[in-house]
């Protein structure tokens, strides 16, 4: 059986990871692994190949940035060349970034199968450019891995036959359990001068709060008097760093003087984004995380630390009703209110979803590899 795995984006390296290592082990099984580019700089794509230990690309496609048109209409012509040449049984996309979506459609309109991991989350809210992708992907893919029990529901609901869905749990996860013990290692508490539980971690790159200077003047309203209780170190994504300049931030909040690493105050440490390791470590360290990040909301809840999301909706559900997560919206008074409450030692505990037991992608396999055999006999 020959498989290619697609990965563009960097969420997309964490989940594809542990399947890779899956397959390596498989003799059954031949794989390639083509990276189509959409992240490319260092520390949005090379630092995870190393961290994650994850094989070079055997085909990369520099796509690089563009509008969303642009990315997914160059992804799918170069991507074609590939499964031309390639002729694969199968192709396999994770997550929900346009590099999925692209590599989803043009396998199917060249009639290769498609096993989507994560597929079934649903936000409800088309206007994020995820939601789509999601949508899109999960009505054409042959095989569906849901993460949690709500990605069944919605497919269900959606028409999707039974017989294409199957719950295996979250390859993210496989990725945090296996790696957990490496990060603790990392000593990037000492580089940043730092304690544990004495800090904020935050994350920002989703584009309804970045893309424009009121939002994320709200956020950063609500940032500033936070950081006047507790340390915040805030890893800044590509996207907002540009955001942050064109709208001149630093001019309004002075706690944002300086663009570069490791400045701002004392208590507001602006940071390059970071690596897997390094990430890890400040994320299971930290007194409670303020993110807009999907993937943040799902390994808060495994490091058992408290996040406040800053969006209206989430396609994680089993985060809130299991886990330890909290929409709180991007109403500054909100963000403030609930960040004291933790501030003040009310923090909210909670379990882990079913199947987040590092063996998701081992589950993947099995399925991929017993489905093929069964086509063929
Ligand atoms: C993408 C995904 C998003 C995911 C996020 C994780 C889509 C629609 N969005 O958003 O779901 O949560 O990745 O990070 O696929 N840039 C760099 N260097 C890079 C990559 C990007 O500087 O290596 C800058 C460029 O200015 C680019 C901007 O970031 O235009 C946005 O990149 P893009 O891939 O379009 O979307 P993300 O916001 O990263």
């Amino acid at each position: 059986m020959k498989i290619i795995n697609v990965v563009g984006a960097r969420p997309n390296f964490i989940k594809i990871a542990p399947i890779v290592a899956e397959m390596e082990k498989r003799e059954d099984m031949e794989y390639l692994l083509v990276h189509t580019g959409q992240h490319y700089d260092f520390k949005m794509s090379q630092v995870f190949f190393q961290e994650l230990e994850i094989p070079e690309p055997d085909i990369y496609l520099n796509i690089g940035s563009g509008s969303h048109t642009e990315q997914t209409a160059k992804i799918m012509i170069e991507f074609e060349k590939v499964l031309l040449k390639e002729k694969p049984d199968m192709v396999l996309v994770v997550g929900d970034v346009n590099s999925t979506m692209a590599c989803c459609i043009t396998a199917v309109k060249m009639d290769i199968p498609v096993a989507h991991v994560e597929a079934g989350l649903r936000s409800f809210d088309r206007t994020m450019p995820e939601e789509i992708n999601r949508i899109l992907t999960d009505s054409i893919s042959d095989y569906l891995f849901t993460t949690e029990k709500s990605g069944e529901i919605n497919l269900l609901k959606e028409g999707v036959s039974s017989n294409k869905i199957f719950f295996v749990g979250n390859v993210m996860i496989d990725s945090l359990l296996k790696n957990i013990e490496k990060a603790k290692k990392s000593d990037i508490l000492d580089r940043l001068n730092i304690k544990k539980q004495e800090y904020v971690l935050a994350t920002l790159h989703r584009p309804s709060n970045v893309d424009n200077k009121e939002g994320l003047s709200k956020i950063f309203e609500a940032l500033e008097v936070i950081h006047k209780q507790i340390k915040i170190v805030y890893p800044v994504h590509p996207r907002t760093r540009k955001n942050i300049e064109n709208f001149e931030m630093d001019k309004r909040f002075s706690f944002l003087k300086s663009l570069d690493v490791s400045s701002g105050n004392d208590n507001f440490l602006f940071i390059d984004s970071l690596g897997y390791l390094d990430f890890m470590m400040l994320m299971s360290q930290a007194k409670f995380i303020l993110t807009d990040s999907g993937g943040i909301q799902e390994e808060s809840t495994v490091l058992g630390v408290p996040c406040l999301t800053l969006r209206n909706n989430t396609e994680r559900p089993e985060t809130i009703d299991v886990g330890t997560n909290i929409l709180v919206g991007t109403d500054n008074s909100k963000i403030i209110e609930e960040s004291l409450k933790i501030i003040n030692g009310d923090k909210k505990t909670g379990g882990i979803p079913s199947l987040w037991d590092g063996h998701a992608a081992k589950r993947i396999v099995d399925i991929l590899i017993e489905k093929n055999k069964k086509g063929r006999d």
